[in-house]
């Protein structure tokens, strides 16, 4: 591995019995009937339409890979990443009443996507931000309308003080994670986020060997097993879970066997989308008994990964990636260098490796400072 990355291997061995437990968590985690009627609504919207399914040929035959697929994210509705799809689909769900107002504490995207949920359903909208997130995420929210708070600390700071302030002035919270009795909100979430493994499945001709997912608090992780496991139930994909060196909760939950764990701030990292140090609690059980890897990298790594994407090789498309969304892929190229690793995850020749780009650049100066 390299300096300053860490990762940590599922090492149990999965039994029928096991898959089928892994479906039934999968079901409790992400009802498919929500997912169902989650798409259902938002291919309604206006402007829908499915995000490209780039191939990058040259790249896959570079580390010597039957095929690399990337699910680009980054034109979704114009709000530059997937969060689009989720919070402003729960809003719609949840704010049906004038007057009414919906609250959130994001990184940026989920707040963007809530703020212009709440502008189309009519409703106000609070974003409570932490100290860490940039102007550029900031305006980019505020344009919807939204009313925006400030919170010194971490994003998982930001979460709480969203909680606090919320119950006192009875606003409505629609976030994309979940804690203590608030669960059912994120599960609306991610069933917006489902469309994506719908799309998926229909773009892909065969199912995924391996796909990299990036991890905040795991919702993004938690819907694509729960949606691609239902798309292909007879494919074992092999997931393989991305996080910040700093601010690996999901890594930290699967070394004690599934169960919550959080990882302190302060995170400095420029993955500002996965810089959480609290994970959903809803989804754990089905990123535990799913994933078989988790890489945590560092802030080279995930350059190396972008620069990669805007300056692909030979006729590769070339994909704006900000930080976050390029973690998938950074996660494959930290994997090339790990031969043990590689073998230990059957990452060959055969493989057909899925990367989503979860996000373009969504904050441009951050983005042109990476890429130089
Ligand atoms: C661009 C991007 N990718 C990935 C994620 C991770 O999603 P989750 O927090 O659901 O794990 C986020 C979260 O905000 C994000 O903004």
């Amino acid at each position: 591995m390299p300096k300053n990355s860490t990762f940590y291997l599922e090492a149990y061995h999965r039994t029928p019995e096991q898959a089928q437990l892994v479906q039934a968590t999968a079901e409790l985690t992400l009802p498919a009937a929500l997912c169902k009627q989650a798409q259902a609504a938002i291919v309604q919207w206006q402007h829908y339409q499915p995000t490209a399914m780039h191939e990058l040929n040259h790249l896959a035959k570079h580390y010597g890979l039957a095929s690399l697929h990337c699910k680009d994210e980054g034109t979704r509705f114009g709000l530059g990443s997937f969060k689009a799809l989720g919070g402003a689909y729960a809003v719609s769900l949840f704010a049906k009443t004038a007057g009414q107002t919906v609250a959130c504490a994001t990184e940026g995207n989920h707040g963007r996507s809530v703020a212009w949920g709440a502008q189309r359903a009519g409703v106000d909208c609070v974003i409570f931000l932490h100290e860490g997130v940039s102007t550029a995420r900031e305006e980019a929210i505020s344009r919807y309308g939204a009313r925006i708070i400030r919170v010194p600390g971490t994003y998982d700071d930001a979460v709480r003080e969203c909680a606090r302030l919320s119950a006192q002035e009875q606003w409505q919270i629609i976030s994309d994670t979940s804690w203590g009795d608030y669960q059912d909100i994120p599960k609306f979430v991610m069933a917006g986020y489902s469309i994506m493994a719908e799309e998926i499945q229909a773009q892909l001709s065969a199912p995924p060997t391996h796909v990299f997912l990036q991890g905040g608090v795991g919702g993004l992780a938690a819907a694509m097993m729960a949606c691609l496991g239902r798309a292909w139930p007879e494919a074992a994909i092999c997931y393989i879970v991305v996080e910040p060196r700093y601010a690996a909760c999901l890594q930290a939950s699967a070394r004690a066997e599934g169960q919550y764990r959080s990882t302190p701030g302060p995170f400095h990292t420029v993955l500002a989308g996965l810089a959480c140090g609290e994970p959903s609690t809803a989804v754990l059980p089905l990123i535990y008994q799913r994933s078989q890897l988790y890489l945590a990298l560092d802030d080279e790594a995930i350059k190396q990964a972008m620069i990669q994407y805007a300056r692909p090789l030979a006729d590769d498309p070339r994909i704006i990636a900000g930080a976050s969304g390029a973690a998938g892929l950074a996660g494959l190229l930290v994997l090339q260098g790990v031969c043990e690793l590689k073998k230990q995850v059957n990452l060959d020749k055969h493989s057909r490796v899925l990367v989503i780009n979860t996000e373009n650049d969504t904050d441009p100066a951050a983005y042109r400072a990476m890429i130089g």
